[in-house]
């Protein structure tokens, strides 16, 4: 079956507002039809309400990096999944390996945060991946099961088949050393094994499932060319307008 490739930037903490209004104007007439390429920019929840207004009419939707798992309450500097919602934001990043090392995020509140994207309508981007170290013990696929065994559990089949999961290893993350193509394919091919372990043949296939770390405009073709990536989550290459145009090009379907 064909799935629609899915290529996200992450910003990350880069970039000012106005920085984000001007790459917003930039890019807004350049943007791939969505029939070839799903594309989309998740920033800081300081930039989304601009961003998504000068995005409405491109083919480009706005993704936040991190929400709570509450609605509301008393939780001072937390952002609200049902505000992203309101703001119009359509996705958001959830246990990406900088959430969990530096704010030590676990699997079980990774998947309270994936349950309650989906309750106010945000597609998540949920992030698995290993350490060098785990690397290069072998242990690769033993990390990620684990991780996507939790972090996506509980979830309804209407719900898990519109998942992205995003592969990124953390070695390849902002280090210029991006994972092989063999590498990529195999634990992206993993990926969508466990998937189907968890929730069945047909939504395995329906999910669509990312490699990041280190992916540019030169490499992009080469990850997309596996069978089992459908996309890229991209941090450094996607802060510059002609770069992200670039990815998006490199990664549409022909
Ligand atoms: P880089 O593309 O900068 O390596 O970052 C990858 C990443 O962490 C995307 O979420």
């Amino acid at each position: 079956m064909t799935r629609i490739p899915f290529i996200a930037g992450n910003w990350k903490m880069n970039l000012t507002v106005n920085q984000a209004r001007e790459f917003a104007k930039e890019v807004a007439g350049k943007i791939p039809a969505k029939e070839k390429v799903e594309s989309a920019i998740c920033a800081p929840a300081t930039h989304l309400e601009a961003l998504v207004s000068l995005t409405e009419a491109a083919d480009l939707k706005i993704g936040a990096e991190n929400c709570h798992f509450e609605q509301k309450g008393a939780f001072t500097g937390e952002i609200s999944p049902l505000t992203l919602k309101d703001l119009g934001v359509k996705y958001v990043i959830l246990g990406h390996s900088e959430r969990r090392g530096y704010f030590f995020e676990t699997d079980e509140l990774i998947n309270k945060k994936v349950h309650a994207a989906f309750a106010n309508n945000l597609t998540p981007i949920v992030c698995c991946g290993e350490t060098l170290e785990e690397y290069e013990a072998g242990k690769a696929l033993d990390k990620i099961k684990s991780q996507i065994k939790e972090d996506i559990k509980g979830l309804k089949e209407e719900q898990a088949e519109k998942l992205i999961i995003a592969y990124e290893p953390i070695w390849a993350i902002g280090t210029g050393k991006s994972a092989g193509r063999e590498d990529a394919q195999k634990m992206c091919k993993a990926v969508r094994e466990i998937v189907k372990e968890m929730y069945g043949e047909k939504i395995s296939q329906k999910v669509r499932i990312q490699y990041g770390g280190s992916v540019k405009p030169e490499n992009i073709k080469e990850y997309m060319a596996c069978e089992d990536v459908d996309g890229a989550l991209v941090g450094g290459a996607s802060l510059k307008p002609d770069s992200f145009i670039k990815l998006l090009e490199g990664g549409k379907l022909a």
